[in-house]
This record gives C-alpha cells, structure tokens and sequence, in this order.
C-alpha cells in the first residue's frame, strides 16, 4: 500500500496541519476526533483557532477525544493528559467541542479493564472515530502502544517504556507514573482516517524506520501503514529530502 506523505517546510507545517484539521470541522461539524497531547501538536493546536475562523468554521458541533491517559495522577495535576489537551487546545476554542471524551482513570473502582471499556463505550454512543490524530514517539510508539503492541490491541492500561516516563517528566508528570491507559492499536486502525504527526529532526530516524522498514510491532507506528486511509503530515526536517505536499487536501 502507498503511503500518502506530506511534507511540508518547518515554518509552514503548523499552519498546514492546522489548516486541514480546521477542514476536517468545516466539513463535517459533528467529526468525532481524537487527539494527541506532547510537543509535536503545540503549535499546531495554537494556530488552530485562526484556521477556523478563516473557514467561518468551528469546533462547537465536534466531540474531541483524548488519545491516552497517565495513570496515578490525582485529578487536576497539571501533567495530566486531560489537563494539558484542556489547557493547549479544548479550552481555546470558541465555542468549547459539544463533547470532549477523556479516560475516567480516577474512579475508585477503575481498575484498566473498567477505565477502557467505559472510554470504547463513550467513543461508540459519539458515533465512532472520525479521525485519530498521532504523534510519533521517539521510540515508535503512537498513544501509549509501546513497542511491542500488536496490530489488535484494544483499548487497555499498559506499563510505559523507560523512554516514555523520562518523557513524561518533561510534559509536567513528575514523579513520572508507570502506567497508561490508551486507545489501542485496533480502535486507531478501526479509525475513518488517520494523521501520524512527525516535525523536527529527532524524529527523522524513527520516521525512516516507520515508514521505509518491515512493519512490525516493534515500531507500532509502521502498522499504520495497513490503514486505507492514513496520511503522514511531516516538516522537512523529520522527512528530510522529500519536500512537497502530496495534495492540497
Ligand atoms: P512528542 O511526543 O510530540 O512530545 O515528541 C510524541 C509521543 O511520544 O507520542
């Protein structure tokens, strides 16, 4: 399967992904969407509301949902996910999404079966996803499925990579927690269409093994590659050499 990649300039790549997400609300109002917290969204969450307002569209019909979750945070840390999602992007929108779905990890009685089943049971009464938006982890995961994780892992809690709890000291979740729950393998591949996000240098190397290696579960991201619909939006500095978006849309 050819896979479509975008390739867009460093300075330009916020405003496109922005651009084509603010496309995806413009379209379809009540697009049920799932996104991603860390570095690499940043700026395109802050340009966001710009690209809206230039569609005359919005978010306020739209259910935005969290892609993964640390688990042993209290509610409120502000390196929580839904914190951070909360902070970056959700709470800049006006209006606010009709829905925003996140991972119930503080009931008392949620041990990892019940926090996923009542996620998969939030995402099916909005209707299913629309979209899965990615980034790629330096270690090639995508939400929490760490290396290792087969193409139909469910929704599940999980143990975090070493790499991915030195990461998350940086985002804010500092004592790092051991686990994570996060939308699986399956649910994102079981997605209308997904994004794998990639900007920046540091991840050109992982971005080569996912895109040009075996597809494995070794490197969760390169299983992406089986999805009809998967679109790899990438600054030239991550896909170096290979300028150009595929198609304007
Ligand atoms: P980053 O993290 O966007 O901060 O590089 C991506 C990830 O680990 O999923």
């Amino acid at each position: 399967m050819t896979v479509r990649v975008d390739v867009t300039r460093a300075r330009d790549w916020p405003g496109r992904v922005a651009g084509l997400l603010a496309e995806r609300f413009a379209r379809n109002p009540r697009a049920v969407v799932c996104l991603p917290t860390g570095s690499t969204p940043l700026p395109v969450y802050a340009r966001l509301p710009v690209e809206l307002a230039a569609r005359g569209a919005s978010a306020g019909g739209a259910t935005i949902v969290l892609l993964d979750e640390y688990v042993g945070l209290p509610a409120g840390h502000p390196g929580r996910c839904d914190a951070t999602l909360r902070r970056v992007l959700v709470d800049r929108l006006d209006p606010p999404p009709a829905r925003f779905i996140a991972f119930d990890v503080d009931a008392a009685a949620g041990d990892g079966s019940s926090i996923a089943r009542a996620f998969d049971a939030a995402v099916a009464s909005a209707g299913g996803l629309d979209l899965v938006v990615l980034g790629l982890g330096a270690n090639g995961h995508v939400g929490l499925n760490e290396p290792g994780t087969p193409a139909d892992a469910g929704t599940r809690v999980v143990d975090l990579a070493e790499t991915t709890r030195t990461a998350a000291i940086g985002y804010g979740a500092d004592p790092p927690p051991r686990r994570g729950a996060t939308l699986g393998m399956a649910g994102i591949l079981g997605a209308a269409e997904v994004w794998l996000l990639a900007a920046g240098a540091h991840k050109a190397a992982i971005l080569g093994a996912a895109l040009d290696g075996p597809a494995t579960p070794a490197v969760p991201a390169s299983l992406l590659r089986t999805h009809p619909r998967l679109r790899v939006l990438a600054d030239d500095a991550a896909r170096p050499g290979r300028s150009g978006p595929d198609q304007p849309a």
